[in-house]
């Protein structure tokens, strides 16, 4: 089978094929490729993936996106075996603090409660008081008992829900999603002048004076959700660029322009559907493993996240 299978279609099939035989669920992020979203069983943000976790029957989660989810699936549904469809994709925010940082932002902020991204290592997890996704973390913050709040490690995530929260205290430290925060006024003033009728939608990782002058923001699959509704024709779209090819598929009859193309995730591009073949197939893809410990100490995070969301 393996050498005779030439076209995508060919693959897909067989994916289709081995996940059921083999009792695999695909979770996918919507920065996926297209040809991986249409073989998974779920797509969505990280939100949507996370409550996916536990629920899904299969035995077998193959998650299609960046080491941090799949680990937050282990960490949710440990009876699960987990695999992460490439050993090499992380998200480069996830690593900018460690366990040891966090201890030392606690003394500086004594008493603040730390409310974490969930774009972080299952170490950071295991200190935090609360995990947040972008579509989840202002009803979040809203509804926590604690009015201090120290915020790690997305600072344009965390200055967009302080906007929108303004009876709690949010204190930000400098991090972030190095593909969207590099996305500077000036280029999306240039894109919104070349489409003055299109709506402008951004994801909250983008930086202030971008995200100030969006019609929306909001997650992954808020942007999408909103595209379906409204009754505009055409979009600038301010988050990484497999977005604007997936719209493009749900509404072709409507226009889709990239904010930059400099808005790509190569971490999240590092899974190609022959590698989903090969993780089905059973010889590809790593297991997550973690120390029963550790993930009960992150646990707790990502369940007030769920309780609070
Ligand atoms: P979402 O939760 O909006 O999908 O965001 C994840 C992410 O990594 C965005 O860059
Ligand atoms: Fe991480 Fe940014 Fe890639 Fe999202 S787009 S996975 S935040 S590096």
């Amino acid at each position: 089978m393996e050498t005779t299978m030439s076209t995508t279609r060919q693959l897909q099939d067989e994916i289709i094929r081995l996940k059921k035989e083999k009792d695999i669920c695909i979770l996918a992020h919507a920065y996926q490729s297209h040809d991986i979203l249409e073989v998974a069983d779920y797509i969505g943000d990280s939100y949507g993936l996370s409550e996916k976790a536990a629920v899904a029957p299969q035995k077998t989660v193959l998650m299609c996106g960046v080491r941090f989810m799949a680990e937050t699936v282990k960490i949710l549904a440990p009876e699960k075996k987990v695999l992460l469809s490439h050993s090499e994709a992380d998200c480069p925010m996830a690593r900018q603090f460690d366990a040891e940082k966090i201890k030392k932002l606690k003394e500086q902020y004594p008493g603040y409660a730390v409310v974490a991204y969930i774009n972080t290592t299952t170490e950071i997890k295991t200190v935090c008081d609360v995990c947040v996704t972008s579509a989840s973390a202002v009803k979040i913050v809203q509804n926590m008992k604690e009015k201090d709040i120290l915020f790690i490690p997305d600072c344009n995530l965390g200055a967009w829900v302080a906007k929108q929260v303004p009876n709690k205290n949010l204190q930000l430290v400098s991090g972030g999603c190095p593909i969207h925060a590099g996305i500077i006024k000036e280029e999306a003033l240039a894109v919104k002048e070349k489409h003055p009728k299109a709506e402008f939608l951004v994801h909250p990782e983008c930086i202030g004076g971008v995200s100030e002058m969006a019609d929306y923001i909001g997650s992954t699959t808020g942007i999408m959700d909103y595209v379906k509704k409204s009754t505009h024709d055409e979009f600038i779209i301010g988050t990484e660029n497999s977005i604007v090819q997936h719209l493009q598929f749900e509404c072709p009859e409507k226009k889709f322009y990239p904010l930059s193309r400099k808005l790509v995730c190569h971490d999240m591009k590092l899974t190609t559907l022959a590698d989903v073949y090969h993780c089905v197939k059973g010889d590809a893809g790593e297991e997550i493993i973690l120390a029963e410990e550790v993930r009960l100490a992150a646990k707790k995070s990502l369940d007030a996240m769920l309780r609070l969301g």
